[in-house]
């Protein structure tokens, strides 16, 4: 695997999902796979779990780290070409990439969309240039469209959960396979596609029941929604799902192209409470982290027994020590 931005790129999902649980049963046993192989995560925007998981997984698979935050301690990159560097920006994007592949095996990097230009962060401008550029595989911390470690982590998590509730004959789930429902929720910033994009681009490939729901106007682009059913009225895509994954994001700009990046609704009505759960199969709630409490979910539903938002948290170190085994394979 030379790549790792979307579902494809790992091959197969169940042959990942077993490579998962063989991992997480001995996190440890492929030290020698990065021995003396260095990884370079690359932030040019905050990360707590990014940040602390894909470090992790790399030590697991004995790999040297190195984290460089662009934004403290880095010359400021310029990002385009053709321009008169007379501004705060010493450094160009393109001698920077480069210079970063002669001190690594990998690449990770996380830079998140403008929101100001949909052609630019959909063309995917900014990582394109390390594939292009670096000569070292790279694999997306989040992106300005993807987020592919948050997204097979959240698999990973509803394979175990679902297994969990099959492998107890008193507890029988109703569905053969799991209704997982992508639901908008309200947030009072503009926030990136990036996320919902590749949840949906995820259980599409999986073996679940999937249903998008959001306000008018929100509607992700079409290439991540495939072939999900979108159903606007929240209460009706709720009803009788086992998973609730609740996220903002901003208009994707799909039906007009001048709101892309912007707030249309601040609608508290799609926040997920208690009510909002009851209508559900005994569902579970999802959250990618961070959350804002009283904006996306309530308190109880967060801290109630049937939110999986840490084991969430938990799988990310185990999607980020597949992917960079994949990679460290290929070397
Ligand atoms: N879910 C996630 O990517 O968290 P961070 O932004 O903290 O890395």
């Amino acid at each position: 695997m030379k790549t790792f931005f979307n579902v494809q790129d790992l091959g197969p999902l169940q042959a990942a999902l077993k490579e998962a649980e063989e991992v997480k049963a001995n996190r440890f046993a492929y030290q020698q796979l990065g021995k003396n192989k260095t990884l370079l995560m690359i932030f040019f925007n905050n990360s707590l779990r990014t940040r602390l998981s894909t470090q992790k997984a790399a030590m697991n698979l004995g790999m040297n780290v190195i984290v460089l935050d662009v934004n403290a301690g880095a010359w400021k990159l310029e990002t385009e070409r053709g321009v008169i560097m007379d501004g705060d920006k010493s450094e160009h994007l393109l001698e920077a990439i480069p210079v970063m592949g002669c001190y690594c095996d990998i690449i990770a990097v996380r830079s998140f969309a403008g929101l100001s230009d949909r052609d630019y962060d959909y063309a995917e401008t900014i990582v394109g240039q390390f594939v292009k550029y670096s000569g070292r595989p790279v694999v997306a911390m989040e992106t300005a469209t993807v987020h592919p470690l948050q997204a097979f982590a959240d698999l990973i998590t509803i394979h175990e959960k679902w297994t969990e509730l099959n492998a107890n004959p008193s507890n029988q789930p109703s569905h053969k396979r799991p209704k997982v429902v992508l639901t908008w929720a309200p947030h009072c910033r503009a926030l990136p596609q990036a996320v919902p994009n590749s949840f949906a681009q995820w259980m599409n490939a999986a073996d679940v029941d999937f249903v998008i729901t959001q306000p008018e106007g929100y509607e992700l682009d079409p290439k991540f929604v495939g072939d999900a059913r979108v159903e606007y009225d929240q209460h009706k895509a709720l009803e009788d799902a086992d998973f609730v994954y609740a996220k903002n994001w901003s208009c994707p700009g799909v039906k007009n192209k001048g709101n892309y990046g912007k707030i249309l609704s601040k609608d508290a009505s799609w926040t997920i409470d208690s009510e909002h759960m009851s209508w559900t199969n005994y569902g579970y709630f999802m959250h990618c982290l961070p959350v804002r409490r009283g904006l996306i979910v309530t308190d109880d539903v967060i801290e109630s027994p049937h939110s999986l938002v840490i084991p969430e948290a938990a799988n990310r170190e185990i999607s980020a020590e597949v992917v960079l085994k994949r990679v460290l394979e290929t070397l």
